[in-house]
């Protein structure tokens, strides 16, 4: 199996509190990240994405097409906004855990339909110091 991954970046805002839970309570569980202000950071994205390997392109997908996809549906919606206002994450706080969750729940089908590929995994990098994969079931 041949795999193909491609590294985007996205600049975002986010307030980590669930609405659910009392001020405090947010406070003891996301710390600083609950301050009500929001606060920003520079999100690498890798898309993984396997198929078969065209025998006249000699590629799975071609890279325009792939960006073309993760462009309309992730980086142009969720780039330089707000995640909290966003309806992907009305019922979830935008953690890098859900921004993955909701990343792959926005690319499957279309990189299925439109590329005829299967989406592997997807990773999101928060920080130098943490990301976080959503992939396929060992
Ligand atoms: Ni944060």
């Amino acid at each position: 199996m041949i795999l193909s991954t491609r590294r985007y970046r996205f600049a975002a805002a986010h307030v980590l509190a669930n609405p659910a839970l009392p001020d405090d309570e947010n406070r003891r569980i996301y710390g600083k990240c609950a301050n009500p202000n929001g606060h920003g950071h520079d999100y690498g994205l890798e898309v993984t994405v396997t198929g078969t390997v065209d025998p006249v392109t000699g590629s799975i997908v071609p890279q325009e097409l792939l960006d073309s996809i993760v462009r309309e549906r992730v980086l142009d919606r969720l780039s330089h906004r707000m995640l909290n206002a966003d309806p992907l994450f009305a019922d979830r706080v935008p953690t890098a855990e859900n921004i993955a969750l909701a990343v792959r729940e926005s690319l499957e089908k279309p990189l299925e339909d439109a590329a005829g590929v299967r989406l592997v995994n997807v990773r999101v990098v928060e920080t130098p110091r943490n990301f976080f994969d959503h992939g396929e079931a060992p």
